[in-house]
């Protein structure tokens, strides 16, 4: 049986990660006393600090981030932080934290986020140091590598001290509601899943857009690119839970088999079956915004946007395309998985001169998170002059269908499945050394070809070449 870690060790505890999201994230589990009483968090990164600096930091983090419902819940979480400084490059410095954590026989849950070149130190120092107990579980944040050779290393350098039934690799949109609630609505439902398959499915479509532009990780992003960097690791996520068979029942192994098995038949993307953009000024929600270019003080091929034609070469998907679009500084930010069926093998109705539009469901997972299912229905009338259908939509929106239970942001979920050890909605290493595998080939694909990034405007849909993409196929991108 699983036991949940009464100690948690975060690393990089003064990043803009743990500001941001993790410290917000265990208050709130905190609050909602999700974690037991006795849990305790040591942070540690290379900054000065004692436990009352710490706490000072971390209170001025929770004030910032944290929604006011929520602040008064900080003062009681502090009690629960303290702080041990390290030098992760430096093995001497380990015994120390090792000391600061105490005994860890009642479990240990470890969050690791942090530079790659600090990986194998970083490894070598816990298992040193006792940390790497058999009751110690590892979290991992991305970036993981940056391509299959560098993300093996790593994976090689965590499974010599940690089994793979104790590593717990991140990827926030598993994280994300709406995103496991996609496999509620194909497999808690009998409607959709005769119908999820070439027979009845035209095309699928994923967009993940972003307004964001480079946001000062200048260093990191130049290195990584939107296939690395969104393509590589959320988007085939999104497609696996899209595309996969349907797993025997909601747990680590069975959801991961099926996701990885998916993975392994994507079929290495053709020359022509991609686009890659990157922006130049424009304007954001009526704001002026600078271009890639300028934000980074010298020209680069860094892709900031892309779009993939894809396809998943086995029984259920054959011939069915899945176009994957991502950018930053696109006209608004959505994520959104758009099933296209096919139209209905005869119409009744064209001989009265009635047109049907084919079916069409819509799974917002954010900002919007609905369900949107378009219908053909016929307009109101006695119809002397002929038939008339009109789309209709069936909208769901999770927000108002559960206007109760609380929002939580992605993090929460993923610590306390750390904390507990359950790692259903954790990246098993086949996935990502599939994922790898796929975008290894794209990027070289792109080398041989000489593929450079062409321009677009920042507040515009990527490059024209990505609409041509979809539009050869007479697709339109839905927006
Ligand atoms: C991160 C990427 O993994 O995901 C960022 O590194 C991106 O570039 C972010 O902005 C998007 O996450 P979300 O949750 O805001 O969609």
């Amino acid at each position: 049986m699983k036991v949940a870690a009464d100690k948690l060790l975060l690393f990089g505890a003064t990043g803009d990660l743990a500001q941001r999201m993790l410290l917000p994230s265990l208050c709130a589990l905190h609050m909602d006393e999700l974690v037991a009483e006795d849990l305790r968090i040591v942070g540690t990164a290379r900054s000065e600090h004692d436990d009352d600096s710490y706490r000072a930091f971390a209170r001025t983090a929770l004030e910032t981030y944290l929604p006011d419902d929520r602040k008064p819940a900080i003062d009681g979480f502090l009690e629960r932080l303290s702080y041990q400084p390290l030098d992760a490059s430096k093995p001497e410095g380990f015994d120390a934290l090792a000391e600061k954590v105490g005994p860890v026989e009642d479990g240990l849950a470890i969050f690791l986020s942090t530079a790659p070149s600090l990986f194998e130190a970083t490894i070598a120092g816990l298992e040193a140091s006792g940390l790497a107990g058999e009751k110690s579980r590892i979290g991992l944040e991305k970036p993981l590598g940056t391509d299959l050779e560098t993300s093996r290393q790593i994976n090689d350098a965590v499974a010599s001290a940690f089994p793979e039934d104790r590593i717990f690799r991140i990827d926030h949109y598993l994280g994300k509601e709406t995103v496991q609630n996609l496999l509620a609505l194909r497999f808690a439902n009998i409607l959709f899943e005769p119908l999820w398959n070439s027979a009845h499915i035209d095309h699928i479509q994923i967009t993940v857009s972003e307004t964001v532009g480079l946001e000062g990780r200048v260093s990191f992003y130049d290195g990584a690119g939107a296939l690395r960097d969104m393509v590589q690791n959320h988007m085939l996520q999104l497609l696996a839970l899209v595309a996969m068979e349907p797993p025997s029942s909601f747990d680590a192994t069975a959801v991961r088999d099926e996701k990885v098995k998916v993975l392994r038949c994507l079929r290495p993307i053709s020359n022509g079956d991609s686009v890659t953009g990157q922006y130049r000024s424009g304007a954001i929600n009526g704001g002026a915004v600078p271009g890639y270019d300028e934000e980074l003080g010298k020209d680069s091929d860094t892709e900031t946007f892309v779009a993939i034609k894809a396809h998943i070469d086995n029984w259920r998907w054959n011939g069915v395309p899945f176009y994957l679009r991502t950018g930053k500084r696109l006209p608004e930010r959505k994520t959104e998985i758009v099933i296209q069926f096919k139209p209905v093998p005869h119409s009744i109705f064209a001989g009265k001169g009635a047109q049907s539009q084919p079916n069409r469901l819509v799974i917002g997972i954010q900002p919007k998170e609905n369900i949107g299912l378009s219908v053909m229905a016929k307009v109101p009338g006695l119809d002397r002059g002929g038939i008339r259908l009109r789309e209709v939509p069936l909208d769901i929106s999770m927000p108002d269908a559960f206007a109760g239970p609380k929002k939580r942001i992605a993090y929460e979920r993923l610590l306390l499945d750390l904390i507990e050890g359950d790692q259903t909605l954790f990246v098993r290493r086949d996935e990502v050394e599939a994922q790898w595998d796929w975008v290894d080939a794209i990027r070289a694909g792109w080398t041989e070809n000489g593929l450079k990034p062409k321009n677009y405007t920042s507040g515009s849909w990527g490059p024209s070449a990505a609409i041509a993409l979809a539009e050869r196929d007479g697709v339109t991108w839905y927006e």
